[in-house]
């Protein structure tokens, strides 16, 4: 066969071709190493020089049309690929996302935003103070001096180094000091809840070396026992979503406060387990320890710059994890700070759970 005809019938394959497969068969027939073309080239090296300067050019012709030829097939069928993936791809977005996993909000996350709701719509607004304490604020500003017996109530983590006033440094035991900062920063009156974490140097399975606290504070005049009872009333009941939370106020101490009570709320057992609701008095009932509080001692109120003969007011303190267990029902506190993500996959709650006291503050019953 010449190689005219090994031309026009290689150039005839190429445009016959309908993969690039089959045109990369054809390149490595002609242009590959062994392929005709570049054979021929290879005897030009043999050739006396005349003979060469006759047959050079035509080879090189023949060479360069069928790499052309390659070259353009390669490109069509690339690009007629391409429609057609065009043409039968189509993307539907009418179709519902993949489900891409979600995070959740964590309970004492949730509780405090509750917190929040319920105790705005009585007018508190929240204030926060700082984790890092010198003892002025934690312990004295509160009434608890040097040698107070009450110091010791209070597993405290100290700091090595003394606070800028001298006095030592600590995390906070608890949310209390934040009264004080909060007096001082605004003066009186003043409603505020301050909602934060504290630390103390315990743990087993109700205690953890951090949990969560929210403070109290209201400090106006004329301000009585009445109104400490009332607020506490409103707030538990729109917190645990039942009317029949009962409450009862037992004579207690707290160097912060002058009197002080402690607030237990009254509970029925249900199915084994204690629900909140109805007086602890009833048969088979009891009465559960909730939370701290009373009017705010006037030696606070004097130490943080108001003067005791104008205002008062009272205080209030309760554990914002015991909230979160109490109502949505988990009973060991570490497993609130595991990091587990299948205890956060349970009873964390969707970012959507926003609590509003029309929509109910309990994100999920
Ligand atoms: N600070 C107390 C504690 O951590 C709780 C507390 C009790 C706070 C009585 C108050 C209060 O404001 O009036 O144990």
């Amino acid at each position: 066969m010449s190689d005219d005809t090994r031309t026009s019938e290689t150039l005839a394959a190429i445009e016959a071709a309908t993969s690039a497969d089959a045109v990369e068969a054809i390149r490595i027939e002609a242009l590959g190493k062994q392929g005709w073309i570049s054979q021929a080239l290879k005897t030009l090296g043999g050739m006396a020089p005349e003979e060469r300067q006759a047959a050079a050019p035509r080879i090189q012709a023949r060479r360069e049309q069928v790499a052309e030829a390659i070259a353009s097939k390669k490109a069509a069928l690339e690009s007629a690929a391409l429609e057609r993936r065009l043409a039968s791809e189509v993307v539907d977005l009418t179709l519902p996302a993949p489900d891409a996993p979600r995070g959740s909000v964590h309970p004492v996350s949730q509780v405090m935003d509750e917190l929040a709701e319920i105790f705005a719509d009585m007018g508190f607004s929240a204030a926060t103070g700082p984790e890092i304490e010198g003892d002025w604020h934690n312990f004295t500003a509160l009434n608890m001096p040097e040698s107070h017996p009450a110091r010791a109530m209070h597993d405290t983590f100290y700091f090595p180094d003394a606070a800028p006033d001298g006095g030592k440094m600590l995390l906070r035991t608890h949310t209390s000091p934040v009264q004080v900062r909060t007096m001082m920063a605004q003066g009186a009156p003043l409603r505020i809840i301050a909602p934060g974490r504290v630390y103390r140097s315990d743990s087993d399975a109700t205690h953890t070396p951090m949990f969560h606290q929210v403070e109290g504070l209201v400090i106006d005049r004329d301000i009585t026992l009445g109104h400490l009872k009332w607020t506490l009333e409103t707030f538990l009941k729109a917190f645990f979503e039942r009317d029949d939370i009962v409450l009862r106020l037992r004579p207690s101490y707290f160097p912060f406060t002058e009197p002080s009570v402690e607030v237990d709320v009254g509970f029925a057992i249900e199915g084994g387990r204690r629900v909140l609701g109805g007086s602890g008095d009833e048969p088979g009932h009891g009465w559960m320890e909730l939370l701290g509080s009373g009017m705010v001692n006037r030696r606070v109120i004097a130490m943080s710059g108001l003067d005791p003969d104008q205002w008062q007011g009272f205080a209030f303190g309760v554990g914002v994890d015991r909230l979160a267990m109490l109502k949505y029902g988990m009973d060991d506190l570490r497993a609130f700070f595991d990091g587990d993500v299948r205890w956060l996959k349970h009873y964390g709650f969707s970012f959507l759970d926003q609590p509003t006291l029309s929509g109910g503050v309990g994100a999920r019953a």
